[in-house]
């Protein structure tokens, strides 16, 4: 029998990005196969995001242009999961008559249930959260990878509730992951040849979980993680600045094959904007956290995400966002306007006031000191001599390629013999504010002392 072809599109992070490889595997083991084009396929999911108003607006857009292919072949069941499912809620099918199903970030086990009944003619929608779910017995089918990188999720939802985001209305209770089962899975991934694991979730500083009675830190779980061979490279994300432990930093140092970076939002530099928020820390405390960060894990990249424009924001307010940003220079950073989003706090308590051309001008001015810092940044690492480890060829040039050293800077250099998944040496020539360009220098010795092949009992 002809498999069912499904095709899928992700919106958002690459939390969404690994929720569509479970999704992927779910379907799978119902003998259906991903495709490429959607004008091809028999089912078209959208997983998408929620956390800005902008991400919403893109599905809707790309739903009215699927009502063509819905009238060509009227069999096509077309679906929407992830946060702006769970989100929206049934009004989406009033928004949009041409969704046959919705399904909630915890309810993809329900997707072959879901097409069946949409298949028999009733539209069907799951949006039940769960405290429990982790997905933690599924194998991510991970066909968009570039064989070298690989996102895992360790941890579910958050319980931080900032005042501004949806992320706890749509993803639910936080819940950590057993650790045999990720422990497991990059084994797994390891010895397929990945190289590069990046453990996911809202907020990883909270992983916590009990083994054999007794408790696993996240600090615990990524040592584990880079004990499996000194050739596999840890990143993860997101680190919430309230919770970033000593003793995590101390992983960090102590494993050189756990990346020396850190994406740490700050969204403000205000204080009083900090508190709107409701981000439990002070200007001072982050200033802090820089500063030990620095001090325990010497040239530690940091990166950050800045949101303009909230509640209440005076000039005064944006001002010491960009001071702060002065005194920590940041070595990237993602830079947002602030949307309001319906059911957060701060759409019920406060006012989205601050005018829209006045919201953009200081998103400008933000994004305008970054590229400045990160400039700076790069061009300080000219003249050294950088582990890369390769992920594919430049897109801008067939005889290149790029990779990202351990602060994740991203880098390019000619190809010579190298592929994907090897590590290299590479002296730095010249910069852009967005990337290092060099060349290979197998001989030359490494400008920092994190090279990959020394880890805790593995010494080479
Ligand atoms: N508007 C704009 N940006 C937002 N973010 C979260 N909620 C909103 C919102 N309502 C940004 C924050 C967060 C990142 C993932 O998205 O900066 O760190
Ligand atoms: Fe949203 Fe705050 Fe949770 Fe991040 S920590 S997902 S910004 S509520």
């Amino acid at each position: 029998m002809e498999k069912r072809k499904f095709y899928i599109e992700t919106y958002g992070c690459q939390m969404n990005l690994s929720d569509t490889e479970i999704i992927h595997a779910i379907l799978a083991g119902e003998q259906m196969i991903r495709v490429e084009d959607p004008a091809g396929a028999d089912v078209i999911l959208l997983n998408t995001c929620s956390v800005r108003g902008h991400a919403e607006e893109r599905v809707m857009k790309r739903l009215r242009e699927m009502r063509s292919l819905k009238k060509k072949k009227p069999s096509l069941l077309i679906g929407v999961v992830g946060c702006m499912a769970e989100q929206v809620k049934e009004t989406l099918f009033e928004k949009e008559p041409v969704i046959d199903l919705i399904a909630g970030p915890d309810a993809y086990r329900e997707l072959p249930q879901l097409l069946v009944s949409a298949g028999q003619g009733q539209k069907g929608i799951n949006l039940l959260l769960s405290a429990e779910e982790t997905y933690a017995d599924i194998h991510p089918v991970r066909e968009e990878a570039n064989g070298v990188s690989a996102f895992l999720s360790v941890m579910r939802g958050c319980e931080n509730f900032c005042s501004y985001c949806v992320v706890p209305h749509t993803r639910g209770k936080e819940r950590s992951r057993d650790p045999s089962s990720i422990l497991r899975e990059s084994r797994d991934l390891f010895s397929r040849g990945f190289r590069e694991i990046t453990l996911l979730g809202q907020n990883v500083n909270s992983y916590n979980t009990v083994v054999d009675g007794k408790p696993w830190s996240f600090a615990k779980l990524i040592g584990e993680v880079a004990e499996i061979s000194p050739l596999l490279r840890i990143r993860f994300a997101t680190s919430h600045p309230k919770d970033l432990s000593l003793e995590l930093m101390h992983a960090i140092s102590a494993y050189p094959n756990i990346c020396k970076s850190i994406h740490l939002p700050v969204q403000s530099g205000s204080n009083v904007v900090l508190q709107r928020m409701n981000r439990n820390y002070t200007r001072e405390h982050y200033l802090e956290k820089v500063e030990t960060l620095r001090r325990v894990i010497p040239g530690c990249g940091i990166s950050t995400d800045i949101l303009s424009g909230f509640c209440g924001e005076t000039e005064e307010d944006h001002q010491a966002t960009l001071d702060l940003m002065e005194q920590v220079q940041f070595d990237a950073a993602f830079m947002f306007i602030y949307s309001e989003r319906p059911g957060t706090d701060a759409a019920i308590t406060l006012k989205d006031g601050v005018p829209q051309p006045v919201k953009e001008r200081r998103l400008k001015e933000i994004i305008h000191l970054q590229q400045r810092h990160a400039l700076s940044s790069n061009k300080k690492d000219i003249g050294k001599v950088l582990e890369v480890l390769v992920e594919g060829v430049s897109k801008r040039s067939a005889d290149h390629l790029f990779g990202c050293d351990t602060r994740n800077k991203v880098v390019i250099f000619p190809r010579e013999d190298k592929l994907p998944g090897d590590y290299v040496r590479v002296s730095i020539t010249e910069c852009s504010s967005a990337t290092l360009k060099g060349r290979i220098n197998p001989v030359s010795k490494l400008d920092n002392p994190w090279k990959v092949g020394n880890i805790g009992k593995f010494i080479f």
